[in-house]
């Protein structure tokens, strides 16, 4: 055994039969008694030969965890949310705007999260929700755009994510989304750092497995922002691409880059069919 492969088995453990299997169950998770969420659907057909289905990162947690998103007050998230609300209704910027003056109520944006991100024709991009909030502060609002996933990046995101709970993701992948498309599926599969691993390596060909004390899951953005036990607030997607990328010990793409916006439309576009369930809880 060379070095590499050793510290590879010994870095992340995926190869070792005793860490066994631990297999995703079979729980169903309805919000409030009320939202039913779909956390199993067929794969979707751009995935058919890797996966037959596809799961929420919820299946993977504790019993604990899954029971702390079945209800709103159980959901340390929900604070954000109400935080996101306050900003919606805030007045900000020169143009003495808030985001209700133009859009009405946050319910008007139902189905919105579903869909991103986006491409944009008159900006000729792909741009995830955050994008599109920050360019309505820019050239609405007259206001400061917002940092990729901080300040109020990250309540906003939840508040839309929440309206849109049990509506299935179904982010476009052709016409001319699909060359940031094919760039993120290309991330996907790159095996990056020193331990040479992909997002594929863990998410595709091991979920189900035990890495260190973790379960891994799909790597789905379903229910992103997702509020993390770990530390205790809520996180955005690219925040947890970074982290997943670091654990490789490599060098990682910047929150909001063009790498991470193409990746999210990937990793979103593997889940089309699950429900958007943010903010979701996790480990
Ligand atoms: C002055 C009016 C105005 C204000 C204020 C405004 N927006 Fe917008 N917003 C628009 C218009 C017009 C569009 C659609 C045009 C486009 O696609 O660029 C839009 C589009 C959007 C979309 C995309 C909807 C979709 O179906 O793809 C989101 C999300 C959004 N706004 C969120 C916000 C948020 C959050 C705020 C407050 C931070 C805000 N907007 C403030 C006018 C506004
Ligand atoms: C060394 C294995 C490994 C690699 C490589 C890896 N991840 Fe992860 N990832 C994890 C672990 C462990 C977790 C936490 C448990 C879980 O949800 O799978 C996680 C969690 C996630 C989550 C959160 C899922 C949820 O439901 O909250 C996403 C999204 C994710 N990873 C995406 C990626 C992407 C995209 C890449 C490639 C850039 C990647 N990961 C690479 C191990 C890995």
């Amino acid at each position: 055994m060379n070095f590499k492969t050793m510290s590879l088995i010994g870095a992340v453990a995926l190869a070792l039969p005793t860490l066994g299997m631990a297999d995703p169950d079979d729980d169903t998770l309805v919000i409030n008694g009320d939202i039913a969420i779909t956390t199993k659907a067929p794969a979707p057909a751009h995935l058919s030969d890797s996966l037959d289905e596809v799961m929420s990162g919820w299946h993977f947690r504790s019993d604990e965890t899954q029971a702390m998103e079945m209800d709103d007050f159980d959901n340390p998230g929900m604070i954000f949310v109400e935080q996101g609300v306050e900003i919606w209704n805030a007045v900000d910027g020169g143009e003495g705007k808030s985001c209700a003056s133009c859009h009405g109520a946050p319910e008007e944006m139902a189905g919105v999260k579903a869909v991103y991100p986006k491409w944009n024709e008159a900006a000729g991009e792909v741009r995830t929700l955050q994008m599109q909030v920050n360019d309505c502060r820019e050239t609405r609002m007259g206001a400061e755009p917002w940092k990729t996933d901080k300040g109020g990046s990250i309540p906003m995101e939840a508040l839309l994510a929440s309206v849109s709970r049990g509506m299935p993701v179904n982010v476009a992948i052709d016409g001319p989304a699909q060359a940031t498309w094919e760039k993120g599926k290309e991330i996907y599969y790159t095996r990056y750092g020193q331990l040479e691993l992909s997002c594929a390596n863990c998410h595709e060909d091991n979920y189900g497995n035990m890495i260190r004390a973790d379960h891994l899951s799909q790597g789905q953005i379903n229910g992103f922002p997702t509020y993390r036990l770990k530390n205790a607030k809520l996180n955005g997607t690219h925040s947890r691409f970074k982290g997943c990328v670091r654990d490789t010990r490599a060098e990682t793409f910047s929150p909001g880059g063009p790498e991470f916006v193409a990746l999210e439309l990937y990793v979103a576009s593997r889940g089309n069919g699950l429900s958007v369930e943010g903010p979701s809880v996790r480990n």
